[in-house]
Parts: C-alpha cells; sequence; structure tokens
C-alpha cells in the first residue's frame, strides 16, 4: 500500500510539473536595479552557515521518495546529482521502512551514493524518538527532517486524522536526537506563528516549504475515487509569503516550494533563508532527462546564482538581504495585513551599508 502510494506521488507530481502554469508568488519579490553594485565572480562565495550548519551551497534537492523498487532508483539518481553537484540532499518520509524493513535500501542508497555529502533522513510528527533515531543510523544521517502535513492528510484517503499529538511528538524528538532537527511543511507553507512554535519546541530550522510548486492537496486529491476535495487546491501560503511573514522570528529559515530557477534562489535568501530547496522542478528534470540532465540543471543554477550575487554585489548568500526588494501585488497586501512593513526591504542598501553605496558613503 505505502509502496503504491509512493509510484503515485511520483507520477502525480510530474504531471503537476508539466501542466503548472510556472507562475507563483515569487513574481511579486523584485529586486531594485543599481548599475553599479556589481562585484568580481572571484569574491563570490555560494557558502552558507546556520544553527551550526555549513553547506558549500544554499541550494539543496528537498525530500521526495523511497520505499518501493521504482523510487529506490529515483533516489539513487539523486543522490548521484547531490554528489557530483555537492548539493544536500533529504530523503522522502521513512514510514514505509518502519512498516517493511525490507525497503531499507530504498533509502540507504541516498547515503552509499553519496558517502561524504550532506544527507537529511525524513519522519512524520508521529513518529517515535526510537524510530526517528533508526532513520538518522540508516542514513547517517546529519540532520532529521519532520514533515508536518495536515492538509495533504486531510485530503489523502488513507491519510492521519488526529493532529494534537505532533507538537509534543516534535518536541520530545528535538530534545532526543543528536542531530539538528528542521520542521518542513510540503507546500503548503509555515505561518509566523508556527515558525515561532517551532522555535519554542527546540527545533533548530524551520523549511517554510510554501505554495507555488508541487500541490498534495491537489496530489491527494488525484488519487481519491470522487476527487471531492478540488477546493482544497492552491490551500497555504506562497513561500514568499512565508520568508516575509517569518522575518526576525529567531530561528533559520530554508525556503522551498515553488522554486523555479536561479532567480527565485535569489529572491528567498534576498528575504532571509539560509538555504533554498526544490524537489518537484528536479524530479520533472530527473524524468525527462536522466541524471545527466538534472547534474546539468543544478550545475547551471549554481553558476547562475554566483552571476546573480555578482550583478547585485553580495559576496555571498547572507550579503544578498541587504539588497533593495520591492514586494508587489498579492503579496503587498498579505504584509500590510499581518503587520510586515515593506519599504524598509525597498530602502535597505541605505541602511545596511549595502555593497552599491559603499565607495560613496562620506
Ligand atoms: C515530496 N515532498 C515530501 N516532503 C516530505 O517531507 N516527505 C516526503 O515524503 C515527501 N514526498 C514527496 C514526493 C514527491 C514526489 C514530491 C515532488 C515532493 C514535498 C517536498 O519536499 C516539498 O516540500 C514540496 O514538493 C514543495 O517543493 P517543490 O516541489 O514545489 O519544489
Amino acid at each position: 500500500m505505502i509502496a503504491q502510494r509512493k509510484d503515485d506521488h511520483v507520477r502525480l507530481a510530474v504531471e503537476q510539473q508539466h501542466g503548472h502554469s510556472g507562475q507563483n508568488q515569487f513574481d511579486e519579490v523584485s529586486f531594485v536595479h543599481h548599475a553599479l553594485a556589481g562585484i568580481d565572480r572571484a569574491d563570490v562565495s555560494l557558502a552558507t552557515t546556520f544553527a551550526g550548519i555549513s553547506w558549500h551551497v544554499p541550494l539543496y534537492i528537498n525530500a521526495m521518495t523511497g520505499g518501493s523498487a521504482n523510487t529506490g532508483v529515483i533516489n539513487r539518481d539523486l543522490a548521484i546529482a547531490a554528489r557530483e553537484t555537492g548539493v544536500p540532499i533529504a530523503s522522502g518520509s521513512m514510514s514505509a521502512y518502519f512498516k517493511d524493513p525490507s525497503c531499507a535500501g530504498t533509502f540507504s542508497v541516498l547515503r552509499e551514493e553519496n558517502p561524504d555529502g550532506f544527507v537529511m533522513a525524513n519522519v512524520n510528527a508521529t513518529a517515535s524518538v526510537d524510530k526517528a533515531q533508526r532513520a538518522i543510523e540508516l542514513l547517517r544521517a546529519d540532520a532529521l527532517q519532520i514533515h508536518i502535513n495536515t492538509a495533504q492528510e486531510t485530503v489523502m484517503p488513507e491519510g492521519d486524522r488526529s493532529f494534537s499529538s505532533w507538537v509534543p511528538q516534535i518536541e520530545k524528538i528535538a530534545a532526543s536526537v543528536d542531530v539538528p532537527v528542521i520542521v518542513k511543511e510540503v507546500g503548503n507553507g509555515l505561518s509566523r506563528e508556527t515558525v515561532l512554535t517551532l522555535r519554542n519546541l527546540g527545533v533548530r530550522v524551520a523549511d517554510l516549504g510554501g505554495r507555488g510548486g508541487t500541490d498534495f492537496a491537489r496530489i491527494e486529491n488525484g488519487r481519491r475515487d470522487l476527487a471531492d476535495y478540488a477546493f482544497l487546491d492552491g490551500w497555504g501560503l506562497s513561500t514568499a509569503a512565508c520568508l516575509l511573514d517569518a522575518q526576525d522570528a529567531g530561528i533559520p529559515v530554508l525556503a522551498s516550494g515553488g522554486v523555479r530557477n536561479p532567480l527565485d534562489v535569489a529572491r528567498a535568501l534576498a528575504l532571509g533563508a539560509s538555504g533554498v530547496g526544490a524537489s518537484g522542478g528536479f524530479l520533472r528534470t530527473l524524468m525527462d532527462g536522466g541524471v545527466p540532465a538534472l547534474i546539468a540543471q543544478i550545475s547551471t543554477w549554481l553558476d547562475q546564482l554566483a552571476a546573480l550575487q555578482t550583478m547585485l554585489g553580495a559576496r555571498t548568500p547572507a550579503e544578498l538581504t541587504r539588497c533593495d526588494l520591492l514586494i508587489h501585488g498579492a503579496l503587498r497586501s498579505f504584509c500590510a495585513d499581518r503587520g510586515q512593513e515593506t519599504q524598509r526591504f525597498a530602502l535597505r542598501s541605505r541602511t545596511s551599508a549595502g555593497p552599491e553605496v559603499m565607495g560613496t558613503r562620506p
């Protein structure tokens, strides 16, 4: 049953990628162009450090799969791409392994193919501390992701209907495991209130996992006989909205959900993300063009991200938070209603010694 679900998810997610409009709320974030802001490419680093974690690049392959023969092959290919490009990678939910340990290899291949890479295990919020530890051990994981997905479970025919244990369980796991815990949404976003709760629970990092790309309510609706939950299509907060909502929340955030290209990566970093993840788009590339196509795509994204930092005058991903940003349209209304002042993003190079005015300062 789980193996079938994992195969369904891959098939429906790739179908969704092929049918996607290509638009999302990252389009409502733009950089103010400063024509003399540029620096030298040789001075640009892509390295990022947060919550005691150091990555050479601020881009990662986010959680997807494992648990069936087919998805084991996908994990092998994703792991090879991660190894060849140096990006961190997350496993899909490891519930299937707890139910049937014979599928362990479909997950552990992530480590076998990528012995020196940064690998994240992935469990749901009902996992016991013992299961969380087993997941970490199987992958010799560098971090543990706990996914939270009430909208997906609500629409999933065989989904969980009891959510009240999630908060105490997350707290227990965060207190017990000896790798950093990252709590992530799966495409419906984390509000500021949720991010603050996670911080108070001892979670080290929040992966905002917002709307704009893979839509799991829609995927699960496609698995229902009557497809009677179509009204939840598009549920949740966009990743750009989550980033704005989580400003100064006191916990590092990662951005994922609807990241389409290197400009979205730069936008997310400029809005405060410490790293940026993609799933569905990378899966589509892998299914359409195989491992070489995925390696080429990730390499191009990293190269073009460095090019954007060069143009924008950001020596590191963190320095992108000094660049001026304009917030447009519905995203601007969202900020107004949520008490997030937007003008400070548009003028911050003046107050933060942004690279473009450094030479002219008195
Ligand atoms: C996912 N995602 C996911 N997340 C998670 O924490 N555990 C999981 O098992 C899965 N499974 C899964 C399967 C497939 C096929 C896809 C495409 C995605 C969610 C994923 O990590 C991410 O949060 C969302 O897909 C949003 O990012 P994109 O796809 O818009 O880049």
